[in-house]
């Protein structure tokens, strides 16, 4: 326990169950003294979070492949809960058959859901959520190495994860006369069940265990460290980067 973020309200977008590194942010961001809001894509994926936040106030629905759910939700928070001082970025999809095989071979309208939903909504976002931000804020989201290196079937994803990093140093640019801070996690590979739509993930998850500095896959909490660092007022100096958080395995 610790009062990092005793005082601040944060946004959390992306947690569906406990799995999730959105919770993973949660659970540290609450140690932390963080109060928190809870955004969830669908009636579906609320069930899961609903397991683990019992307060119904603070679950509000959002699918961010749609601007009139993102007024909508960022119109009820502020009803709800007036300022937030962070948002929690943890949301991405791209379509199965586009997570697997030859990446030539993805369709055009895959490759655009992985952009849209992974990349774009992050700008969205920023922009829906920009009048409920209070000044200073910070925006956190969540990337992966596959967006440098050739991945094995991460494919179309790791083309979002590029765009999306690109996406966070303009809006760093562009929000930092708001007192926004924007920066992103790269976060080593975690057994999700966004994870779990990529071909060979037991694979992938395999590969990036024993190429962890101590063979021990790095876990969402660890990943949630580093997200509520970035919601501090510790990490004012820290704008429009990507910080790892894998334990290593981008070294070697
Ligand atoms: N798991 C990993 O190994 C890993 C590694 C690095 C980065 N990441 C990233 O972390 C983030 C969180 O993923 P996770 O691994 O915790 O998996 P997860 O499945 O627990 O979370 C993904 C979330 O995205 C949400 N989402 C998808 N489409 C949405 C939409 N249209 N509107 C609103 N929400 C939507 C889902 O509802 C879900 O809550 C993602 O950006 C992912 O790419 C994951």
């Amino acid at each position: 326990m610790g009062d990092l973020l005793t005082g601040k309200k944060i946004l959390v977008m992306g947690a569906a169950n406990k799995r999730s590194i959105a919770w993973g942010c949660a659970q540290m961001m609450m140690e932390q003294g963080a109060q928190l809001i809870f955004t969830y894509q669908n009636e579906r994926l609320k069930k899961g979070l609903h397991k683990l936040v019992a307060d119904e106030n603070a679950l509000i629905e959002c699918d961010v492949a749609s601007d009139e759910s993102l007024q909508t939700a960022f119109a009820t928070i502020k009803d709800r809960f007036g300022k937030v001082d962070g948002i929690v970025h943890a949301i991405a999809f791209a379509p199965k058959d586009a997570l697997g095989g030859d990446i030539m071979n993805a369709r055009r309208q895959d490759f655009a859901i992985a952009q849209d939903i992974s990349a774009y909504s992050l700008l969205a976002v920023a922009k829906y959520g920009q009048a409920i931000l209070n000044n200073p804020a910070s925006i956190v989201t969540l990337t992966y190495f596959g967006s440098e290196r050739a991945v094995p079937n991460y494919n179309v994803m790791g083309v979002a994860k590029a765009s999306l990093e690109a996406v966070v140093r303009y809006l760093a640019r562009d929000m930092a006369k708001y007192g926004v801070r924007v920066n992103a996690i790269s976060a080593g590979a975690v057994k999700t069940l966004a994870v779990t739509g990529i071909k060979g993930h037991s694979e992938l998850l395999e590969m990036s265990e024993e190429r962890t500095v101590d063979g021990q896959s790095v876990t969402t909490r660890e990943i949630g460290g580093t997200c509520a660092f970035l919601m501090s007022d510790l990490a004012t100096g820290v704008v429009g980067d990507t910080i790892y958080v894998d334990k290593g395995v981008h070294l070697v």
